[in-house]
């Protein structure tokens, strides 16, 4: 089925063709499939070009263009199945938000959603949102990151694929607009504890908060917070400025 909707849109497949020769390296997540529903290869094949951007590492995200405004910008990072990103972004149609994520299964449905909701201030990408940071987005052009419920590669020797390390985050940090803001929540206590630590000693960045943020209430609950709350874990949130 894949295969199917990779004929039709070739571009789709480019997270895939990037795991081989120069480009390979230590990704901070694991390609899932899931077999897709009619449902998701129908969105693919009718909205695609509406809603979605591709990677081209020659070129630069316009911002004003993509959207048609100079609304303030938030790039989402591992949206997953993107009932967060919806509703966010439905809520808040005076920002618009670009949603970055390999999983194929979660970005048609997420992008079923957002055609029939015609969000017009919600654009997605499927690609390594490390590879779009340091090829297709400006510095200082980004109002704000959310990262909710990173893979937390539990395991010691996964530990270099976690996504919050000291490059990522000046990566961040070089992006963001003076003001502009990194908001990511975890159930992994241990992975909270490296981000804050991370964050604190990116230079550039501040922390109004003593230590670990208070809740944001306009944050709705997302898939992985639930299964994490379930399995009785503590939610953390960590909340840094570009200064
Ligand atoms: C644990 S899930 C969390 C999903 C969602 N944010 C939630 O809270 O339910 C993490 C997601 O991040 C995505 N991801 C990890 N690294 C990524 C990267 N470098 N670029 C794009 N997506 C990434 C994974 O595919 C996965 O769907």
């Amino acid at each position: 089925m894949e295969n199917e909707i990779y004929d039709l849109i070739p571009s789709l497949s480019k997270v895939e063709k990037r795991e081989v020769g120069e480009h390979k390296q230590v990704k901070s997540f694991a390609m899932r499939g899931q077999k897709l529903r009619d449902f998701q290869i129908e969105a693919l094949k009718e909205h695609f070009d509406e809603y979605c951007l591709v990677f081209d590492e020659n070129s630069k995200l316009d911002f004003k263009k993509i959207f048609g405004n100079s609304n303030p910008v938030i790039i989402e990072i591992g949206f997953g199945m993107g009932y967060t990103t919806e509703q966010i972004a439905l809520e808040h149609p005076e920002v618009n938000y670009l949603g970055i994520e390999v999983f194929l299964y979660g970005f048609s449905k997420l992008l079923a959603h957002v055609a029939d909701r015609k969000i017009n201030n919600l654009r997605l990408m499927r690609f390594d949102a490390k590879e779009v940071l340091e090829d297709m987005v400006e510095e200082n052009s980004v109002d704000g990151f959310h990262i909710f419920f990173p893979d937390p590669w539990p395991k010691k020797r996964h530990h270099k694929k976690r996504l919050i390390q000291d490059e990522f985050a000046s990566l961040l940090a070089s992006r963001l607009k003076k003001g502009g803001y990194i908001y990511c929540a975890t159930d992994w206590q241990e992975y909270a504890d490296q981000m804050l630590e991370v964050f604190s000693r990116t230079p550039g960045l501040r922390n109004p908060y003593e230590g670990f943020a208070e809740h944001v209430k306009w944050r709705p609950e997302t898939g992985f917070e639930r299964k994490g709350l379930d399995a009785q874990r503590s939610i953390s949130e960590v909340w840094f400025e570009k200064v």
